[in-house]
């Protein structure tokens, strides 16, 4: 039989899908370890404006702790999956649309990695510190190569789903440093659609010069889910940057 292949926009098709591909993430095991971390380093739990939020499945555990809580992703669809009446505003984090400050600006699960090249990085924490005062803090997460390395060839098992088959494969490469996941979504009818997912995978040091570039001064690096630094060997860093 015939088959067409046609791209969609990365998180479209993907979107109903997300919370099912995640459900062996523990979001609330991620929410408890960002509230110690906030406490440990002395961080008040004020105004949190989340970019990249996604599904929302993290801010839904971490709302009930701060004033007040809105989600924000480049992705329609996605937000359109979150159900728990949290505030919500699409943008691409590259193109802040907001005046308005907050006291915390968080970015979780690698979400910073899909900004493709250094200069793209500057503008967006350029735009995150234009919307913290001083004291304010920003908190993201970036994978390492060392994370993609290890998971680049682990093909997930196909899921079935409606009317459709969601098959991901994964590779690095490291030369360019970009990390691609393409999903492909096989339909009944014989269709065939990919969703293309390009990230890139930058040091801790590369990291660590562009948030001082943006004006942070105080930048800790934390090797994720624990309270040890962390390091160029670390799997995934979890960074508090402060103005
Ligand atoms: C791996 S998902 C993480 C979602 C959510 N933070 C979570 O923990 O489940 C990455 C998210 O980044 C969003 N994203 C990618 N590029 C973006 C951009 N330039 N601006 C805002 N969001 C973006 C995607 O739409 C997607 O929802």
């Amino acid at each position: 039989m015939l088959t067409r292949t046609d791209r969609a926009e990365p998180y479209s098709l993907f979107a109903p899908v997300y919370n099912y591909h995640m459900r062996y993430v523990n979001y609330v095991y991620w929410s408890r370890y960002l509230l110690k971390l906030m406490q440990k380093n002395g961080i008040e739990k004020g105004n949190l404006l989340e970019i990249a939020a996604g599904t929302g499945t993290l801010a839904s555990y971490l709302k009930p702790h701060f004033k007040s809580y809105m989600i924000s992703d480049i992705s329609k669809d996605m937000l359109k999956q979150s159900k728990s009446g949290l505030q919500k505003i699409c943008f691409d984090m590259r193109k802040f649309p907001l005046k308005t400050r907050f006291d915390i600006v968080l970015s979780a699960f690698d979400s910073i990695n899909y900004i493709l090249s250094p200069g793209e990085i500057k503008k967006v924490f350029d735009n995150v510190s234009a919307v913290l005062p001083g004291g304010g803090k920003f908190l993201f997460d970036t994978s390492l190569e060392r994370n993609s390395h290890v998971y680049s060839t682990i093909f997930k098992k196909p899921i079935r789903i409606k009317d459709f088959v969601v098959k991901q494969e994964s590779r690095y490469d490291s030369e360019e440093k970009i990390h691609t996941n393409t999903f492909t979504f096989e339909f009944e009818s014989g269709k065939i659609i990919r969703e293309i997912h390009r990230q890139r995978i930058y040091t801790v040091a590369e990291i660590e010069e562009i948030l001082t570039a943006s004006g942070f001064t105080e930048i800790k690096k934390f090797d994720s889910f624990s309270f040890r630094e962390g390091n160029e060997e670390s799997f995934r860093i979890q960074f508090i940057a402060g103005k």
